[in-house]
C-alpha cells in the first residue's frame, strides 16, 4: 500500500498567510500542518509516501522531512506544476504507485480518534479486493462539501459536489483509498469546466463500476479541515487542549515510527536531540527513556 500527501494548492482562502508560505507548512499549534496527514498514513502502517507540491515549495518540504528515514518511512517528492486537481496525483505519481493500492490524503486535513486505525485497515482490505473507499462523516451543513448518498444496504448510490439540495448529511472528507489500477482509471478522467482533474469524477467512475465504498467516521472522532482562517485557529486550539488533557502529542511522527517498531530507540533519541530544547524534542526524549 502506497500513500500520497497532497501539499500543492494555492491556499487563497488563507491569504495573506499563504502568499509566501505553502499552506501545509503553516503551524498547527506546535507542528507544521503536513505532520498531521503524514501521521494519519503512518498510523495506518503506510511507509512509502509521496509528497506532491509546487515547484517553489517542494524544496521546503524536503528540508523539513528529508528522505523520511528519521521516522521510519521512505519519502518521495514530485512537483505538481499547477493545482490541476487531486486526481492528477495518480498520473504524476504513476511510477511511484507501481500498480499497488494507494491511500491519498489532502495535506490540510487532520484526523484524530481511536477508530481511525480500524477504519483504515478495513479500507485497505477493500482496496486489496478492488474497491475504492471514501471516508465520510455526518455534518450539519453538507452543501459546503462533497456529499454521498447510501441505499439501505449501505452502498454508495450518489456522489455530488457542493449540491444546493444535498441528498444526505454525509460529507466526504479528505482521505481516500484506491485499489491497484487507479492510475489507469485516472487517465480517463476528463477535465472539469474549471479545467481540473477532479477526484469526484474518478469516484463517479468507481461508483459506476459498483466499486465505491464509504467508511463513516463516528462522532467521537475529530476531523478538521484547516483551509480557512477560523478552522486553522480551531485546529490549533484542538491540538493544544487535547495534548494538554492527554499528555500525548498528536502527530509526533518519530513517536509513531518508534511505536510501530520502524525506528530504534537510538534513532528516536537522535531525533529528539535534533529538535533541541523544544517541547517536541523533550517529549520525544521522554518517550525514548520510558
Ligand atoms: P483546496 O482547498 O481545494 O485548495 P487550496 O489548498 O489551493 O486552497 P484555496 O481553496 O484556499 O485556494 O485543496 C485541498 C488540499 O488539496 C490542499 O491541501 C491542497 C491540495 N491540493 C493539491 O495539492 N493539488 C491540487 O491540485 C488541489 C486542487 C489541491
Amino acid at each position: 500500500m502506497k500513500g500520497i500527501v497532497m501539499a500543492g494548492g494555492t491556499g487563497t482562502r488563507l491569504y495573506p498567510l499563504t502568499v509566501a508560505v505553502s499552506k501545509q507548512l503553516l503551524p498547527v499549534y506546535d507542528k507544521p500542518m503536513v505532520y498531521y496527514p503524514l501521521s494519519t498514513l503512518m498510523l495506518a502502517g503506510i511507509r512509502e509516501i509521496l509528497i506532491l507540491s509546487t515547484h517553489s515549495d517542494l524544496p521546503r518540504y524536503e528540508q523539513l522531512l528529508g528522505d523520511g528515514s528519521r521516522f521510519g518511512t521512505r519519502l518521495e517528492y514530485i512537483e505538481q506544476p499547477s493545482p490541476d486537481g487531486v486526481a492528477q496525483a495518480f498520473l504524476l505519481g504513476e511510477s511511484f504507485i507501481a500498480d499497488e493500492p494507494c491511500a491519498i490524503i489532502l495535506g490540510d486535513n487532520i484526523f484524530y480518534g481511536t477508530g481511525m486505525q480500524k477504519a483504515m485497515k478495513d479500507a485497505a482490505d477493500k482496496a486489496d479486493a478492488g474497491h475504492a473507499t471514501l471516508f465520510c462523516r455526518w455534518v450539519k451543513n453538507p452543501e459546503r462539501f462533497g456529499v454521498v448518498e447510501f441505499n439501505k444496504h449501505g452502498s454508495v448510490i450518489s456522489v455530488e459536489e457542493k449540491p444546493a439540495h444535498p441528498r444526505s448529511n454525509y460529507c466526504i472528507t479528505g482521505l481516500f483509498y484506491y485499489p491497484k489500477g487507479v492510475s489507469r482509471l485516472a487517465r480517463k478522467v476528463q477535465r472539469s469546466p474549471r479545467g481540473e482533474l477532479e477526484l469526484p469524477s474518478l469516484n463517479a467512475m468507481y461508483m459506476e463500476l459498483g466499486l465505491l465504498d464509504a467508511e463513516v467516521l463516528e462522532h467521537d472522532f475529530t476531523w478538521l479541515d484547516t483551509g480557512l482562517v477560523d478552522t486553522l485557529a480551531d485546529a490549533a486550539a484542538f491540538v493544544r487542549s487535547t495534548q494538554a488533557e492527554t499528555g500525548r502529542r498528536i502527530a509526533a511522527l518519530e513517536e509513531i515510527a518508534f511505536r510501530n517498531g520502524w525506528i530504534s530507540k537510538d534513532i528516536l533519541l537522535d531525533a529528539a536531540e535534533q529538535y533541541g530544547k523544544s517541547q517536541y524534542g523533550q517529549y520525544l526524549k521522554k518517550i525514548a527513556e520510558n
